[in-house]
């Protein structure tokens, strides 16, 4: 079995690429990135040398190299999560998240509907969003039924590739299965998302930036469990369906942030509360999502999944590492970051 990953040297992408490296060596896993910003291989140092694991460099927005890639190395099946994954980029800087996200998606589907003549036995994995669904009032939750309302650009874009997977199903029979997943936090995450950056802040003494009035709500899953569903989907999902994957464990940014702040005092022997005063309101992310929540009943009825990891074990598992692995922390927010950071909070 050759599997593609794409993405694999991303946030998620990295555990998806370890899980399967070392829970399946029979598989030879295939890890594909063109190191983005996002992208670094330092996310992989414990398996790069597995003998049933090969990096591969390359842009997905490359519609020849994608179809020499499957010419080549004749995949079974994808898990397909590179992307540009940032929505203030996305606002920034719409059309990189047009390209990648939508147009490399349909370079990847081509490539394999080119290669696979006989898809007995193939599977196009789509790695997508919750945002897709658009935004929640104070109650609800998003089930698999919910329409579209893709309200940022790198929604819209996640959307539409979502489209473009399904329409490949009912048009060409390509097996395909997706699925849309909530806020993902753990290692290995690029600190411009909120918790990894807010523990890099209160690390270097600088302010906490809270967007709006911070009673945004998020729905927040540890990565590990993500990527243990992903592993369910690829494997269980039936042909041509969603699955939804939640954490159950919705909280007010603002809320979030006091927890993380109390957390990272403790480990650092601060006293409890100096974090917290160092929390800035700063101007809204425009036509930011209020509340995004998901209803993960499918996913648990069909395939027995559920989250593992309560939200207090996992914030603190999660602040212990980005303490302990100052290297990787000072590494990747070293060179362009600053210059992003500052764009981005003046
Ligand atoms: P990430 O930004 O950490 O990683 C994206 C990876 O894709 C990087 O390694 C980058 O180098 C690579 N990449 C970007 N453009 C590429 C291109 N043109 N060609 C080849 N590689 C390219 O993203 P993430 O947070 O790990 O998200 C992974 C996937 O999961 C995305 O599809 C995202 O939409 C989806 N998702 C993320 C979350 C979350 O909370 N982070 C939640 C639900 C779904
Ligand atoms: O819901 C799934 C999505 O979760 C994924 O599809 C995206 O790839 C991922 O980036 C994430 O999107 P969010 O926009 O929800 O994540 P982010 O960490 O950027 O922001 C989380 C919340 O915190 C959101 O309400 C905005 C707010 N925020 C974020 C930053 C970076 C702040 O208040 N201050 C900040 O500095």
């Amino acid at each position: 079995m050759k599997i593609l990953i794409t993405g694999g040297a991303g946030f998620i992408g990295s555990h998806v690429v370890r899980l399967f490296v070392n829970k399946y060596p029979d598989y030879q896993i295939f890890n594909l990135d063109n190191l983005t910003y996002a992208g670094n291989l330092g996310n992989l140092r414990d398996v790069e040398n597995a003998p049933n694991y090969t990096f591969l460099k390359a842009d997905i927005t490359d519609s020849a190299s994608m179809q020499d890639l499957f010419r080549d190395y004749q995949f079974d099946g994808v898990i397909h999560l590179a992307a540009e994954s940032h929505v203030d980029r996305s606002i920034s800087d719409p059309m990189s998240f047009i390209m990648t996200n939508i147009v490399g998606t349909v370079n990847l589907l081509n490539a394999a509907r080119a290669n696979w003549k006989d898809m007995e036995g193939k599977r196009f994995y789509h790695v997508s969003t919750d945002e897709v669904y658009g935004t929640l009032g104070e109650t609800g939750l998003f089930t698999e039924e919910t329409p579209y309302d893709p309200r940022s650009p790198y929604s819209a874009s996640k959307a539409s590739s979502d489209h473009l997977v399904r329409a490949y199903n009912h048009t060409y029979h390509m097996p395909v299965v997706l699925s849309n997943c909530s806020n993902n936090y753990g290692s290995y995450q690029f600190p411009e998302k909120l918790i990894p950056l807010v523990i890099n802040n209160i690390k270097h003494g600088k302010p906490l930036p809270i967007y709006g009035d911070g009673k945004y709500t998020r729905d927040w899953l540890w990565v590990g469990d993500h990527a243990a569903a992903i592993d369910l989907v690829y494997h269980k999902g039936r042909d041509g369906e969603t699955y939804n994957i939640g954490g159950n464990n919705e909280r007010k940014n603002l809320d979030l942030v006091h927890t993380l702040c109390d957390t990272v005092d403790e480990l650092l022997g601060r006293t409890v509360g100096e974090a917290r005063k160092t929390i800035t309101f700063v101007k809204d992310r425009p036509g930011h999502d209020r509340r995004y929540a998901i209803d993960a009943t499918k996913i648990k009825d069909e395939l027995g999944w559920e989250p593992t990891v309560n939200p207090e074990e996992g914030l603190k598992m999660t602040a212990e590492w980005y303490l302990k692995n100052e290297e990787w922390l000072d590494n990747v927010t070293s060179g362009a970051y600053q210059k992003f950071y500052d764009k981005q909070y003046g």
